[in-house]
């Protein structure tokens, strides 16, 4: 039964305290501070990249897509919150899952979560690179052929460098201290936040109600397939719950920084979408690697595309530095409960930072960024995510009924006190809207995903389950 032996939330608090080595990490984040790190990591190549793809998919009806996918998010969000809330240390929902559902479990999660984080990372640095480049075209300036994609041969393009020299240029920025970084994201995502209301202000004026019909050329099921695709555009938010140990007063501004990134960053996709789709015909998405800076260039409005070229190259850092960042937290809470080698936390004394760890997962992102397709690598992630969500919103009803009386600074609301009841809740109402999402995703993404999943669970018999400190302080 080791397999569903769980931390307590008191130990969970003390390690807080402690830290690793008796070296705490920083404790400066506040609200504000959240919301912006969750904004940060979630306007990205989701809206600038991705709508194309999904406007292809889904015609002008993408605008559902996005609603779609934002209340599954939404939904899933107010359970992150709850947990949050009353478990404020690194880690996320692994350490959530640890402390409700039990060890086997929380490493499914945590392995789950490094997919996300990890290929998140590789993603946006693939979408970083199209507009990079679309940025250097303006001046005349071509990279060579073969370091400018994926790999793929029929396309003659071997290695995305800028992709991977981008995400080395953040793994720096981390390994050197979360102040120096908030610094950095703060900035970043008010120019991200400018380039958005650019975009708003001048295409409104080009939007055609004509390009809106038909409203959906490819019926309910492209609408369907596109927010499978879309729902990447919202990832991030739940990047905010793995700052816990770094925030002064994790019980309330964890739910805040949650809930107010998610929500101002659903009505900027709505107000996008509804533009881009009204200004040009979808079908001049197709092979566009820029798509949102191209409705400008459609329009005419040629230095407001270099403009927004510029910014989202800025802009997209903060995505891959909030990623990064969530997936060094969570490897360092893996490896304080020995489910991972300790070096994945060992603190640098100086910066404070799991150094180390930093580097090891900033190359591999880097590398996987660099060789494999953007879509591909977001299905990924996104089917991962979705499968998060679901175990989440399982595990915050479990845990009103089986540990009733911890503090909860935030509560999710609708969910019934009568254990019978519970089935008709909002977290409920998640899994059903994030399982949707997830058989909207294509057969090979599940397969990948599934060998994903084993690699994950052979780990675990062989090495984590034994080293695991619950498994030692039992013995
Ligand atoms: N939501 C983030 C993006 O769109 C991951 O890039």
């Amino acid at each position: 039964m080791d397999l569903f032996r769980r931390k307590s939330v008191s130990t969970l608090l003390k390690q807080r305290e402690e830290g690793v080595g008796g070296i705490p990490l920083r404790r400066d984040l506040s609200a504000f501070d959240l919301t912006f790190l969750g904004i940060g990591a979630i306007i990205g190549t989701g809206i600038f990249v991705l709508t194309g793809k999904g406007a292809l998919t889904a015609g002008p009806g993408l605008v559902l897509s996005f609603i779609i996918a934002g209340i599954a998010c939404a939904l899933s969000a107010f359970a992150y919150a709850e947990f949050a809330s009353m478990v404020p240390i690194s880690g996320s929902v692994y350490t959530y899952t640890y402390v409700t559902l039990g060890e086997f479990l929380a490493w499914v999660i945590g392995w789950d979560l490094m997919l996300e984080y990890m290929l998140a990372v590789s993603t946006v640095s693939g979408g970083w690179s199209g507009y990079f480049q679309s940025f250097l075209s303006g001046f005349g300036i071509e990279l060579p052929k073969a370091l400018t994609g994926a790999f793929d041969t029929a396309q003659g393009t071997y290695f995305n460098l800028p992709a991977f020299l981008i995400v080395m240029i953040i793994t720096f920025l981390l390994s050197i201290g979360v102040r120096e970084s908030k610094w950095v994201n703060n900035i970043m995502v008010w120019l991200k936040l400018a380039v958005v209301v650019l975009v708003v202000l001048v295409g409104v004026a080009y939007v055609k109600p004509d390009n809106w019909t038909p409203f959906m050329p490819f019926g309910f099921s492209g609408v369907w397939a596109a927010a499978s695709v879309v729902f990447f555009a919202y990832l991030g938010f739940d990047a905010v719950s793995s700052a816990a140990e770094e925030t002064r007063n994790p019980g309330k501004d964890l739910p805040r920084g949650i809930l107010w990134s998610l929500g101002i960053c659903t009505i900027f996709y709505i107000i996008v979408t509804l533009i881009v789709t009204g200004a040009m015909p979808f079908t001049n998405f197709k092979g566009q690697a820029a798509p949102v800076s191209y409705v400008m260039k459609f329009v005419g409005q040629d230095w407001v595309a270099g403009i927004i070229d510029l910014g989202v190259v800025i802009g997209m850092m903060t995505v891959m530095l909030v990623m990064l960042y969530g997936q060094i937290r969570i490897g360092f809470a893996m490896s304080r409960d020995g489910l991972l080698p300790k070096f994945f936390s060992t603190v640098h004394p100086k910066y404070q930072t799991p150094y180390k760890a930093t580097w090891i997962y900033g190359i591999a992102c880097g590398l996987l960024g660099a060789i494999f397709p953007l879509d591909k690598l977001a299905e990924l992630v996104n089917l991962g995510t979705l499968a998060a969500f679901v175990l989440i919103s399982i595990a915050v009803i479990v845990l009103r009924f089986t540990q009733p009386n911890l503090e909860r600074k935030f509560r999710c609301p609708g969910i019934p006190s009568k254990p019978g009841l519970a089935i008709f809740s909002i977290p409920t109402l998640a899994v059903i809207f994030c399982l949707f999402l997830m058989f909207g995703l294509p057969l090979e993404t599940w397969i990948r995903f599934l060998v994903w999943w084993v690699i994950g669970i052979v780990i675990y018999f062989l090495y984590s389950r034994r080293k695991s400190h619950l498994n030692q302080s039992s013995e």
